[in-house]
């Protein structure tokens, strides 16, 4: 795992979008893994701002988000649809009908999982999975507990995701209870892992997921296991890592180095 400690939260953004463009350079029909939250606003306002520079092309890319809350239509204001239209998709050119997100409405949802899934083996699986973190260490809804090698599926929030996500709604109540969401075996399929997160909230998830054991408990820990991810964060998010130096003269010395 690749650790990377900017100084800010713009610089952490404009490291994550990078990665994404550099994928995009090597393979533009990419399948790209998309995260919502407030973390990766900063990456996908920095893709924006690539893409109307001209220095990327969505044309050919086919997406998959992470989640979505049960019981919101994408018109819902909270929904990770119509968040995914406001902050990214209405200012890219990715076609229509290429942009996958969970359903939170479906009427058959064991159904719509194992549709999921099989839509994203159909595409050929996700390049590159952008996510974010809980602070409770969880990834996309995967919350403590969840099987290591779970697909996606129907999970019911945690109290403390329910209570984070309390900010975004007019009242705690409006928070749904369930999700819809990629499996931690899903995220670990893709071929490529890079989680962003910024702030001092994140620190004790942060550490946990890179330094501590594998465990259901912290679903992020789960990239321990995967061969290529990259964790970027700002230095508040970093606070609590022990080898943080180790991962700075690592990053300071590698420039032309290949990526391990
Ligand atoms: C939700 C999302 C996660 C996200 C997390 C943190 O639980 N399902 O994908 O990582 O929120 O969000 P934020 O970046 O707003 O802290």
């Amino acid at each position: 795992m690749e650790v990377v400690i900017k100084r800010d939260y713009d610089q952490m953004s404009k490291a994550a979008a990078q990665l994404v463009v550099d994928v995009l350079n090597t393979k533009p029909n990419a399948v790209l893994g998309m995260a919502t939250g407030s973390t990766p606003l900063g990456l996908y306002q920095e893709l924006v701002r690539l893409y109307k520079a001209g220095h990327v092309d969505f044309s050919r890319v086919t997406t998959f988000n992470l989640d979505e809350y049960v019981g919101l239509p994408a018109n819902h204001p909270q929904s990770y649809h119509y968040f995914m239209r406001e902050h990214f998709f209405q200012h890219v050119n990715i076609p229509q009908h290429n942009i996958n997100i969970p359903s939170g409405t479906t009427s058959n949802y064991p159904a719509f999982c194992q549709w999921y899934e099989g839509r994203i083996a159909e595409c050929g699986g996700i390049d590159l999975q952008i996510l974010g973190i809980g602070s409770d260490g969880h990834i996309a809804f995967n919350e403590p507990g969840s099987s290591l090698s779970s697909r996606t599926r129907l999970k019911t929030l945690s109290k403390q995701t329910i209570d984070d996500n309390a900010r975004f709604f007019e009242r705690r109540e409006s928070v749904p209870v369930y999700a819809i969401t990629m499996g931690v075996g899903t995220i670990l399929d893709a071929r490529r892992l890079v989680l962003v997160a910024s702030g001092k909230t994140k620190a004790k998830a942060i550490a946990h997921a890179v330094e501590g054991p594998v465990t259901s408990m912290v679903t992020a820990s789960a990239i321990q296991l995967h061969r290529d991810a990259t964790v970027i964060v700002d230095g508040e998010a970093a606070a609590g890592l022990t080898m943080r130096e180790y991962y700075e003269f690592i990053y300071a010395a590698k420039p032309a180095a290949p990526r391990a």
